[in-house]
């Protein structure tokens, strides 16, 4: 695959819940990018990478680290635990990976994730028993919750000693009073914390920048940007299955916020979806599969979490949340990911409509009790039984593969840019350059 090296500015966001195969499609693109950019979330995403044949996952590092000379930037949209940061940079060196520190830069803006804020986070989901939203655990949703209530810590405020201690000494009285009186979990010791985290401060020191400057400056200079998307649309605290969703803006539009730069900067917004679906966590999913089908894809598709492991649960394609994501975004373009695990079905399905109240719906319901009782409008397709992974152009793909994919894009009104036969970055057939 060769992707032209005249590329304009390129963000890539995940069409569904998460999970699309993002890693690869940025670290192809990254190759032509000069500098990588990561607006939100945190280390619940989680980026596998297969690099000749080695693999690598990546939760906060922006993907272009395993390219050499990309600038990697954390923007002030995503919150970093500092421990979390600092092992994967010790990994990625271990590696041979990001030996230059200066092309490594956090946001003075970005949030930290504190001890408080995971404590916080695993209390609250054992105490929602059944009803759980099925967190990561990492201490996102209140890390967030910190941040617009006012009370967080950002990079900017750790580095300062005094502004450090005053905030981390306030915020853990009150969070120890709503831990114990209310979450009936262990309460946590300023010293403890303090000490560790100025450990960490010492070691990131040399990363903390102002990066909105530094974007502005290489865009100036010509330097060519990838907006490196996190978790996926359906995810979104607006425009998912709220409240199953993350706790931040994984849409385009949190580009500019958590990049900090105005959208006449992106010019193209390219939606990652899988050949099919999958969401980890819990919250509606009509397409969902139980039974062979269901494993069937699980095991083919190695589908368990990046982050914690867990399995992730699987379906067919939703054609109602993948248009709703073209939409909210304003993609231009649409990779599909892992066709090659579609290898086998006799029959395959997509899902155009939702049906509930007696009626077909196109669009995607912002009722979560809507989204409960919808069942799937399926369109049957013809499966196929070869492997694909070799194929390198789209006539090599056998013809019922390439009529899903046709189907597909005429379902969803997207040309498709690119198809992913496999994790491996030759195992890739390129549609059209997205970057023209
Ligand atoms: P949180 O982001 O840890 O608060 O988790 C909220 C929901 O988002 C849960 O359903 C998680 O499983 C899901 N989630 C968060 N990050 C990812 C991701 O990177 N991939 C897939 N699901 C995710």
């Amino acid at each position: 695959m060769n992707v032209d090296s005249k590329m304009a500015n390129v963000a890539v966001i995940g069409a569904q819940w998460g999970d699309e195969g993002k890693g690869k499609v940025v670290d192809l693109f990254s190759d032509k990018a000069d500098i990588v950019v990561r607006f939100g979330g945190g280390n619940n995403a989680g980026h596998t990478l297969v690099v000749d044949g080695r693999k690598t996952v990546l939760h906060l590092v922006p993907s272009g680290a395993l390219h050499a000379h990309k600038l990697c930037i954390i923007g002030n949209g995503v919150v970093v635990d500092p421990e979390v940061l600092l092992e994967e940079i010790r990994g990625l060196k271990e590696n041979g990976f990001l030996l230059d520190d200066s092309l490594l830069r956090v946001s003075e803006e970005a949030h930290l994730i504190m001890p408080y804020h995971k404590s916080i986070d695993l209390a609250r989901e054992r105490l929602r028993g059944k009803g759980k939203i099925g967190t990561t655990g990492r201490g996102i949703g209140p890390a967030y919750e910190d941040k617009v209530g006012r009370v967080g810590i950002r990079f900017v405020d750790f580095l300062e000693e005094d502004t450090f201690r005053d905030k981390l000494r306030h915020n853990i009285e009150e969070k120890n009073l709503y831990l114990k009186a209310i979450l009936k979990e262990k309460t946590l010791q300023f010293d403890e914390i303090h000490e560790a985290y100025c450990g960490y401060r010492e070691k990131i020191r040399k990363y903390v920048a102002n990066t909105t400057l530094v974007l502005e400056k290489e865009i100036k200079a010509g330097k060519k940007v990838l907006f490196e998307g996190a978790q996926g649309t359906l995810l979104d605290v607006d425009h998912g299955t709220y409240p199953y969703v993350t706790s931040s803006s994984t849409v385009s539009g949190g580009v500019c916020t958590g990049a900090g730069l105005g959208p006449q900067n992106i010019h193209q917004i390219i939606g990652i979806s899988k050949a099919y679906t999958t969401r980890v966590g819990s919250g509606p999913f009509p397409t969902e599969l139980q039974g062979p089908e269901e494993q069937k894809l699980r095991e083919e598709g190695e589908e368990f979490g990046a982050t914690t492991g867990r399995p992730r649960r699987c379906g067919w394609f939703d054609a109602v949340g993948v248009r709703h994501a073209i939409r909210i975004n304003g993609m231009t373009g649409l990779a599909l990911t892992k066709l090659d695990i579609l290898t086998g079905f006799k029959k395959i399905q997509i899902c155009t409509a939702y049906r509930y109240d007696d009626q077909d719906h196109r669009e995607f319901p912002s009722s979560l009790r809507a989204m409960e009782r919808a069942q799937p409008v399926w369109e049957e397709m013809e499966g196929w039984n070869e492997a694909l992974s070799a194929a390198r152009e789209f006539t090599d793909l056998p013809i019922q593969a390439q009529r899903y994919v046709r189907r597909l894009e005429e379902i969803l009104a997207i040309p498709m840019v690119l198809i992913s036969v496999g994790p491996g970055r030759e195992q890739t057939i390129l549609l059209k350059n997205p970057f023209h």
